[in-house]
């Protein structure tokens, strides 16, 4: 198959494009469109043969359920059989937006979607890209990154087509996505709300609009013991990661970095601007200022990526601290990294 690349600028969307890509999931293919948080894999959620495509092209298991992206509030009504006053609290704050909230389904909703869960993930993309999309193809769309399974996420088209080029049979580019991590997955059908996976609506704004947020079990305990985590993000270099923790830091990132040089490997380290000139005689990339969360966010995937391009083996990655958007960040750092 020849995939399709159709340029369009987010800051004028040309409708008359938006209309030839929505033709595509009409017709029941693949399209993958940029949304503020990464760029998603599109396909029509009420077309189950379209649904299927999306776990071929990523080589996604089906045990894997995906997000349905909605343009209108409506569609929340129609796609989930009990709507709770939480989630249209949450949807009025967020919406639209990086947060996808998972409720019980209703039956228009089929199995292939949810991996046979009674629950389904719902989000409302602020991209306008995105919207449009949605709104001309007039069905939910079904997207989950657009990577191949288990690999590092795209956040521009160029990266889509390294990995799904000849796959899907189209590619919209509207260059880099703002917020550069996922959204944040919260599961709205118990109490407390519980997040899923950390993302680009942080802990802390969730608390502000309501009071009782968990962290899932299984997202507390990933982040104490790393190792448990089913691999995720990864870029084809194995990644080490050396937790924050102030100044010796750098001292270990240096120690491990000659190590395995000495071993003759390609090494690079990923590392905040601040401590950049402490690790003269390296290869570094620095993905931005510790201080500047969203930043470091918005550059996560593409620096992992262009390790990966320049053939490295191994990336020494420097942790960040865990608030904000940080913890979205390592949440991604501890899945697509190997045990020292
Ligand atoms: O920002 C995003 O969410 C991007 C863009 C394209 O919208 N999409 C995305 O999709 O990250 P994906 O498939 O890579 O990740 C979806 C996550 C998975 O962790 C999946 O387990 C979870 O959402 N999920 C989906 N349906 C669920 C459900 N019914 N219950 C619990 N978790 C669910
Ligand atoms: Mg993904």
């Amino acid at each position: 198959m020849k995939t399709k690349i159709l340029k369009i600028n987010p800051k004028k969307i040309n409708l008359a494009k938006i209309k030839i890509a929505a033709e595509e999931i009409k017709k029941g293919n693949l399209v993958a469109f940029p949304t503020e948080t990464v760029y998603g894999l599109g396909a029509d959620a009420l077309n189950e043969k379209a649904v299927e495509k999306i776990f071929q092209a990523k080589g996604r298991p089906f045990n894997d359920p995906l997000i349905a992206h909605i343009a209108d509030i409506k569609e929340l009504h129609r796609l989930s059989k009990q709507v709770p006053p939480v989630a249209l609290k949450l949807a009025k704050a967020f919406w639209p937006g990086p947060l996808t909230l998972v409720l019980k389904k209703s039956k228009l909703v089929s199995g292939i979607v949810t991996a046979g869960l009674d629950t389904v993930a719902i989000r409302m993309p602020e991209d306008n890209i995105a919207l449009s999309l949605i709104r001309e193809a007039e069905t939910p769309i079904v997207a989950p990154s657009a990577n191949l399974f288990g690999r590092t996420s795209s956040t521009t088209a160029q990266h889509v087509a390294d990995d799904l080029d000849g796959k899907i049979e189209m590619i919209i580019d509207g260059g880099k996505t703002k917020v550069g991590v996922e959204s944040t997955v919260l599961d709205i059908t118990t109490r407390p709300v519980q997040v899923l996976r950390a993302g680009g609506i942080s802990v802390e704004k969730l608390k502000e609009v309501i009071s009782q947020v968990k962290i899932s079990k299984e997202l507390e305990e990933g982040f104490r013991s790393p190792g448990m985590l089913k691999s995720h993000y990864s870029p084809q270099a194995r990644l080490i990661l050396v937790e924050e923790k102030g100044e010796s830091q750098a001292g270990e990132v240096r120690q491990l970095a000659s190590e395995y040089k000495a071993q003759g490997f390609k090494v690079g380290i990923m590392a905040k601007e601040e401590n950049k000139d402490k690790y003269k005689g390296f290869e570094v990339k620095v993905i931005g200022k510790g201080s500047e969360l969203n930043i470091c966010a918005t550059n996560l995937f593409s620096t992992l990526r262009s390790f990966d391009k320049e053939g490295f083996e191994i990336i020494i990655a420097e942790g960040l601290e865990e608030h904000g958007l940080g913890l979205a960040i390592m949440e991604r750092l501890r899945k697509a990294s190997t045990p020292k």
